[in-house]
């Protein structure tokens, strides 16, 4: 995914979009570029590297004056990351100019048509054939720009956000959605186009969220027009008012996105379950929920979509909706089930998990099982995403913008709401005893206490890490509630350490990753009380056989694991079910510390991009 920006109004418009691009550095960070309008002519400068490279770049060779700019962070699909393939695009005559969030599938085609009209390009990107294209529609049905682009994007097959800018018309931007976001800030005669609405947080609290399939002119004194691409006709703008506080996008002291969002963590949990969780009068309430109520316990079963940290959360929901709510539960890679030719009834209830709502693979298999008949539901972060909007009902988990590309607070936050939604689904059916239900809201109530105190453990963690930061491979095990704990360790450590990790339900280690135990690795286990402690305690005891070492993850007061493991760390108690929110914690912060130490980029780790669209 990339980001995209672009300002047209009275203020000068390169600091907007260039702060922008940096606040959506978390879409692509290859290379970036931005195109300034100065009243007479187009200035252009991108490049390979970051933003900050641009900014040095822009310095040297821009003369950065004009009310009018677009701007584009990127991470590579067509063309390889270099100065050339960075955005924006020029047409041909060097008159349009277009920044692009998306693919253009058939672009070859597109593109040797062209040529074939005498078209050269000079990139290899798929962005580059558009705006010739929309050029060669501009020249041949001598059309204004936004019918122009209208023309050519009923002729694209792919997905895209864009903004493109014609110096014969200068006082307009025309955008269009379809399948990658796009947001229109409205302010006092000037408006702001963003990926989504943090680059313009300080300027307006007013934003237009385009739907896919929508077009928009915007236009100086005009105001915008949006229209539907297909059919042409008129929308009417729904402006929306932005909840959202710059406070919640900057790293507030601390070093990196990464670790805010790990000490955010307490209040985030806090923050879903606040208005739906009142664990004094024993209740839940979940409108999504309760307004589907029958879909849910009248499901055959629920299938878990999702991809990545969200697939791990969706895997300890299916042991909590198994235990507590008695409801059979399959959980899928979206980027699998979308793919296969799944078994899907009408009577079958899907829960989709995503941070960023925008997961393309997750937003396929949404709509496959919603042409099977599924009735399906979307757990997702980002407010108005296309995955929230997608879904016929949803929850949101309210953990504030998550900018560091490794999901943390998103992940305790999806446990929550689906623990809440297994809680009360447990209870509609009479699954669970009513002194177990009141239990487990009083435990929920004081987990975000008790992260805050797992927190507390992060100087011993980063000693720890400091021992273990040289290791070429790691392992991961947890059983029950904690395996998918263990994927998750071992996916943080991955992604921004570059270390090798693998998790493993701790019973399967005699299948086979016992054999890679020897001095030199570390294993990671947790080895909390509650649940299949005995039997951690085994396989603990064979990996200390086998010389490797051991870090445990164990209950505060442990003895037993003490006694052998190398170090432990300890986490509060808590109900067996609701560990994963505990055990976690420890896991995040060893990953970070350790990237830290090894120089790494935390917060952009490489070949990575917040959300794979
Ligand atoms: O936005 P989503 O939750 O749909 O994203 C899914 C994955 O791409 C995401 O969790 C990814 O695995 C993260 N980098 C993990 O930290």
């Amino acid at each position: 995914m990339c980001g995209i920006v672009g300002y047209i109004g009275h203020r000068e418009a390169f600091p907007i979009v260039l702060e922008g691009l940096k606040r959506l550095e978390y879409r692509g960070y290859d290379s970036a570029g931005i195109a300034v309008y100065n009243g007479e002519h187009i200035e252009l400068c991108k490049t390979k590297g970051k933003v900050s490279d641009l900014e040095d770049k822009v310095k040297a060779e821009m003369n950065t004056s004009g009310t009018v700019a677009i701007g584009h962070t990127r991470w590579a699909t067509h063309g390889v990351p270099n100065d050339v393939n960075s955005h924006p695009h020029y047409s041909n005559s060097g008159e349009l100019v277009i920044i692009h969030n998306g693919i253009i599938e058939n672009y070859a085609s597109l593109k040797k048509e062209l040529i074939s009209r005498g078209y050269t390009f000079k990139s290899d990107t798929d962005t580059e054939v558009l705006i010739n294209l929309i050029e060669d529609v501009q020249k041949n049905e001598n059309v204004k720009l936004g019918k122009a682009v209208q023309i050519a994007l009923n002729q694209v097959i792919g997905a895209y956000a864009i903004a493109v800018f014609d110096k014969k018309k200068p006082n307009e931007i025309v955008v269009a959605k379809l399948g990658s976001p796009l947001a229109i800030g409205v302010g006092e005669n000037e408006f702001f186009i963003a990926s989504d609405a943090t680059p313009f947080l300080e300027y307006t609290k007013k934003a237009i969220y385009l739907e896919d399939e929508q077009m928009a002119i915007v236009r100086l004194k005009k105001g915008i027009k949006i229209r539907k691409i297909k059919t042409d006709s008129v929308v009417a703008p729904y402006v929306q008012e932005l909840q959202m506080n710059l406070e919640q996008i900057v790293k507030g002291g601390y070093e990196h996105f990464m670790l805010k969002e790990i000490h955010e963590q307490p209040n985030a949990i806090k923050d879903t379950y606040r208005g739906r969780l009142n664990a004094k009068e024993g209740l839940i309430r979940m409108a999504g929920i309760d307004d589907n109520i029958e879909r849910f316990l009248n499901a055959n079963r629920i299938i878990i979509i999702a991809c990545g940290t969200s697939w791990h959360a969706g895997l300890v929901a299916e042991y909590i909706f198994e235990d507590l709510a008695r409801i059979p539960v399959e959980v899928e890679y979206a980027s699998e089930f979308r793919y296969r030719n799944p078994v899907i009834t009408e009577n079958d209830v899907v829960i989709a998990i995503s941070q960023s709502g925008e997961t393309a693979d997750t937003l396929a298999a949404i709509k496959l099982a919603k042409s099977k008949g599924a009735f399906v539901f979307g757990v997702c972060n980002v407010v108005g995403s296309s995955i929230a909007r997608e879904t016929h009902a949803g929850a949101y988990t309210h953990a504030g913008p998550e900018i560091g590309v490794a999901s943390t607070k998103a992940f305790t936050t999806q446990i929550t709401v689906l623990t809440l939604i297994a809680l009360k689904l447990a209870k509609e059916k009479g699954s669970i005893s009513h002194s177990n239900f009141h239990y487990h809201l009083q435990e929920l109530e004081l987990i975000p206490a008790k992260v805050e105190k797992a927190l507390l453990q992060d100087d011993h963690i980063k000693k720890i890490a400091d021992i273990y930061k040289d290791a070429k491979n790691c392992l991961y095990l947890g059983r029950g509630f904690n395996f998918p704990v263990a994927l998750e360790g071992a996916l943080k450590l991955k992604e921004i350490s570059y270390i090798h990790a693998e998790g493993y339900p701790a019973a399967e280690m005699k299948h086979g990753p016992i054999a890679l135990i020897d001095e030199h690795m570390p294993v990671f286990v947790i080895a909390t009380k509650k649940g299949h402690y005995e039997k951690v305690v085994s396989n603990i005891e064979e990996i200390k056989a086998r010389k490797g070492k051991i870090i445990g993850i164990v209950t505060e007061g442990d003895e037993a694991v003490k006694s052998i493991a190398d170090h432990v760390i300890e986490v509060p108690e808590t109900l067996e079910s609701l560990s994963p929110l505990l055990t976690t914690i420890p896991l995040q912060l060893l990953s970070y510390h350790i990237a830290v130490l090894l120089e790494r980029n935390v917060d952009q780790p490489r070949n990575l991009a917040k959300s794979v669209t």
